[in-house]
């Protein structure tokens, strides 16, 4: 280069830099935590990409992740990029659940929203808002109208998560058949492989995290694939067109979440998911009732009766009643009843077009059955399996609901067994189309049905469900879900779960809202003869550990009434609470949960273990100071353990106070249940 060229190049330079910083684009923005714990910076490098990354104490917790997305018929937003804009804002606001594991809830975060746009060509743009709150960091994309982008086809996000410390995962595989029942992996991040959210990670120096999303509405879930190293990538779940998302302007995407705790328990103590949903949209839910039920439900799954007609049909009349005599009198609200509706003779499984959601079978009285359990104080919980036809299920969906909603039925439990990718949904041409269960089209299908739902005050609990995302908290009729291998595996699985699977559950699915696991079986009976992977003591302790509104006594009746002294537990639970604490625990090893009564003094604890015994010292901090309390314990006796005797159960009280340490010992797969009375 000439000594001339050089000179009006040194020249221009300062205007250069001056023409940088005056006008935009910068380069970077930055937000930190209410606590300036937790910060994020979005960067964009010389091709114009633009990624964030995450730090907690000064230490980077996510490494520099690509953001961007890709369309099906427009150009990308991957390069050729720029922050043209920045905003921030800081909120602070206590909300309460109309129910849940906790009334009082605080919402406090930092929100930075980056504007990026196109350097060159259309000049189109979209907003990417952070909100980083002290236990993590959950970021959208943001699309305005715009021309050149009225209707956004997704084909994919190039959104990236590179967890930047050597860490061990706990994951289950994505677009696998039997969509998210699967037993949890546990393997260094090297070898994730397409894994669901949400995730969850422990990195060598101790940290927890779970990638998750928030909000999921009119969107695909979101899977993560491991692309290498340490790096995972989103890869939604495929639509029913070409694009995986179909969408008009504006519109803000879920929010994709990452939660950071020093402790395990920390992750169950987050807020984050919940405060990043929005508000409740039904207004008055207090006809919306947490509540524990039984059901003719296990006797099915044992094959000791069935869903379609014959003589061995479970959901008749005289059965229905017996059912609602045991729930009234011991006090639980509801009684499920499966296989009442015509439609399960033959192929049910993944078929669907054969189910009736408003004819009973002879031998069921439908108006009979719900006028037995009013007389008694007790609720019939409906049911709707599909087998993933939501198209037919749609097509009946007023007369479905009003139906119920006439009988006084204001809980339905919803199902949707179907191979992945094989519900039936309608497309805008009103075409049948196989789907997804996680893709966009199956996401609206289950708002349809909650807004129905709710329209007829009516709570909905949907097995093969989208993933919880927290919607509950914007519709509280979404009161609790499936999505996980539940207790139906120990009947008829092989394997069954294994004796770290609940201890597991707490630090991964249910970091992502309550779920309709069924725990209370005492009969420990499986199809195979196999050993069920639990004590008496641990199918108590479920009923804390595992939260959720709607919690089944899943065993048959005479197993309870042949135990009455454990199933006092059962009775005294709540499932609605004032407050909760993750005592101890360590992912896939034990969880010991506290959690107050809501409305009550009480407190009750649950405690589970893997397959190694363990004794826990937990101190009674939690309890109020000064106040004595007697501890109703049930806990696995000497010779407890699921291979030995899984029914040794010790069943004893004590005084104690808060400044108390309580020992808890566990057997193999074992628990503990207690309960704190406050005197
Ligand atoms: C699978 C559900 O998880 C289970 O609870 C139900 O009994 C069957 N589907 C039949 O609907
Ligand atoms: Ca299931």
């Amino acid at each position: 280069m000439s000594n001339r060229l050089l000179g009006l190049l040194a020249a221009l330079l300062p205007l250069a830099t001056l023409a940088a910083t005056a006008a935009e684009p910068r380069a970077s923005a930055r937000i930190a935590s209410p606590d300036a714990t937790i910060a994020v910076e979005v960067t964009t490098d010389n091709e114009g990409r633009a990624s964030y990354r995450v730090s907690r104490a000064g230490r980077p917790v996510i490494a520099d992740s690509r953001l961007g997305m890709l369309f099906a018929d427009a150009p990308k937003f991957e390069r050729n990029l720029a922050i043209v804009d920045q905003r921030t804002r800081s909120h602070d606001e206590a909300w309460e659940l109309p129910w849940g594991e906790r009334r009082h809830m605080r919402d406090h975060h930092n929100e930075l929203r980056v504007t990026l746009a196109e350097i060159s060509g259309a000049k189109r743009r979209f907003d990417v808002v952070f909100r980083v709150f002290d236990d993590g960091v959950g970021f959208r994309y943001d699309f305005p109208d715009q021309p050149g982008l009225r209707r956004l086809a997704i084909s994919e996000e190039l959104t990236e998560f590179v967890v930047a410390d050597a860490a061990t995962a706990w994951w289950i595989p994505s677009f696998e058949w039997n969509r998210e029942e699967y037993l949890y992996h546990r393997t260094p991040i090297e070898e994730v492989g397409d894994a669901q959210t949400p995730i969850t990670l422990r990195t060598a120096d101790g940290l927890h995290l779970s990638i998750h999303e928030a909000a999921l509405v009119d969107y695909s879930g979101m899977n993560l694939t491991r692309v290498d190293g340490r790096k995972l990538k989103a890869a939604l779940t495929p639509g029913i067109g070409e694009a995986k998302v179909e969408v008009a302007a504006p519109f803000a995407t879920p929010w994709r979440t990452i939660q950071i705790a020093e402790r395990a328990g920390g992750l169950v103590e987050s807020g984050l998911i919940l405060n990043l949903n929005a508000p409740n949209a039904l207004g008055d839910v207090s006809w919306i009732r947490p509540m524990k039920y039984v059901g003719i439900w296990w006797e099915m799954h044992l094959d000791r009766k069935t869903w379609a007609s014959g003589p061995k049909h479970g959901a008749t009349t005289a059965h229905a009643k017996r059912h609602i005599d045991f729930a009234a009198a011991n006090g639980l609200g509801g009684v499920l009843v499966e296989g009442w509706n015509l439609g399960w003779d033959g192929e049910w499984f993944g078929n669907g077009e054969d189910f009736s959601f408003t004819r009973a079978y002879p031998d069921f009285d439908l108006d009979e059955v719900t006028r037995y359990a009013r007389e008694k104080g007790v609720m019939l919980i409906g049911h709707h399996e599909t087998s993933g036809n939501a198209a037919h299920y749609e097509q009946q969906l007023d007369d479905a609901f009003d139906l119920y909603a006439r009988l006084g039925v204001h809980a339905v439990k919803t199902g949707y067994v179907a191979d992945a990718g094989q519900a039936k949904v309608r497309d805008a041409q009103g075409r049948l189309r196989y789907a997804w269960h996680e893709g966009q089209a199956m996401v609206r299908h289950h708002q349809t049905v909650v807004d129905a739902a709710a329209r007829r005050r009516i709570a909905v609990n949907p097995h093969e469900p989208v993933k919880d995302t927290g919607l509950r908290r914007t519709y509280p009729n979404l009161i609790t879900r499936e999505g996980a291998r539940g207790m139906e595996f120990n009947a008829w699985g092989n394997p069954g779960n294994p004796p770290e699977h609940e201890a597991t559950l707490v630090y991964t699915r249910l970091l992502a809202g309550p779920m309709d696991f069924t725990p209370g079986v005492f009969g420990m009976d499986t199809k195979s003869g196999e050993p069920m992977a639990s004590t008496l003591a641990k199918q108590l302790a479920l009923y804390v550990v595992i939260y959720s509104p709607l919690q089944m006594a899943a065993d048959l009746l005479e197993h309870y009434e042949a135990r009455p002294e454990a199933f006092q537990f059962i009775r005294d639970v709540p499932v609605d609470w004032e407050d909760t604490r993750a005592v101890a625990g360590e992912v896939g090893e034990y969880a010991v949960i506290a959690r107050r009564a809501r409305g009550g003094d009480d407190w009750y604890l649950g405690a589970v273990t893997d397959d190694s015994a363990r004794t826990v010292e937990v101190p009674l901090d939690f309890l109020e100071p000064g106040r004595r309390y007697t501890a109703q314990i049930y806990r696995d006796g000497a010779n407890a353990g699921w291979r030995d005797d899984p029914h040794d159960i010790v069943i004893e009280s004590r005084a104690v106070g808060a400044g108390d340490t309580l020992s808890v010992r566990l057997a193999p797969a074992g628990g503990q249940a207690v309960r704190f009375v406050a005197q």
